[in-house]
C-alpha cells in the first residue's frame, strides 16, 4: 500500500478536520523518526492510521474492548477519549490488514503512552501532540524540546496532559503516569552515570 492508498482509507473514517490533523502528525512523525532513528516508513504508517477509530460508535468500541483480550478491560472505567487508540490498533489490523506489531503498538499507545516505550511509539505520541494544527498552552515549549530531546519533550507533553486532566478533575490513566515516570526515571539514571 502506498501513502495515497493509506490516506484514502483513513479519509473515509474521519472528519476533514481530523484528516488535516492526521497529515500534520504524519509529517511530524516522519521528521522525528529521522532525527531520533526510528523506522521512517513505520512512523509514516502508524501516524496515518493513529486516529483511524476516532469516530467509531462508542458502543462498538466498548464491545471490542470487552472482547479483545489484548485490550485491558479496565479501560472502560476511564475517559472514552482513550478508547480509540487500542481499538484503532485492533481495527487497523483486522480491517486494513496491517500486521506489524511495532506499528500497531504505536497506534495503541499514542494517547496514553506506557512505560518503556519504543522510539517509534514515542515519535508517534509526540507528533500527535505537537503537529502544526495543535494550539494550546505549552505546545510551543514542547515543539522546541522535540528538536533537542525526545524523552524530555514527551515527558513534558505527558506532564501537561496530566496537569490538564487533574484541573478538570479527571482520573489519570495509570499507563500515562507510568510513561511519565519511565521517561523521567531514565533521565535520572543517565544523569548519575
Ligand atoms: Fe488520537
Ligand atoms: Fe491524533
Amino acid at each position: 500500500m502506498n501513502r495515497e492508498e493509506m490516506l484514502g482509507i483513513v479519509r473515509e473514517q474521519i472528519t476533514a478536520h481530523r484528516y488535516q490533523h492526521t497529515l500534520g502528525v504524519m509529517e511530524c512523525a516522519i521528521q522525528l523518526a529521522k532525527i531520533y532513528g526510528a523506522d521512517v516508513q513505520k512512523a509514516e504508517v502508524a501516524a496515518i492510521f493513529h486516529d483511524y477509530a476516532k469516530f467509531r460508535d462508542i458502543q462498538e468500541m466498548e464491545e471490542i474492548i470487552r472482547n479483545v483480550p489484548s485490550i485491558p478491560l479496565d479501560l472502560l472505567e476511564y475517559d472514552k477519549e482513550l478508547y480509540h487508540a487500542p481499538v484503532g490498533a485492533y481495527l487497523v489490523e483486522h480491517e486494513v490488514g496491517i500486521k506489524d506489531p511495532e506499528i500497531l503498538d504505536a497506534i495503541a499507545y499514542h494517547t496514553t503512552g506506557r512505560p518503556q516505550m519504543s522510539v517509534l511509539e514515542k515519535v508517534v505520541c509526540l507528533a500527535d501532540y505537537i503537529e502544526p494544527g495543535r494550539h494550546f498552552p505549552g505546545v510551543d515549549e514542547v515543539r522546541e524540546l522535540a528538536m533537542l530531546d525526545l524523552d524530555q519533550a514527551l515527558a513534558k507533553s505527558l506532564e501537561n496532559t496530566m496537569r490538564f486532566l487533574e484541573k478538570k478533575g479527571q482520573v489519570i490513566y495509570p499507563l500515562t503516569r507510568g510513561a511519565y515516570l519511565s521517561l523521567t526515571g531514565e533521565k535520572k539514571e543517565k544523569r548519575t552515570n
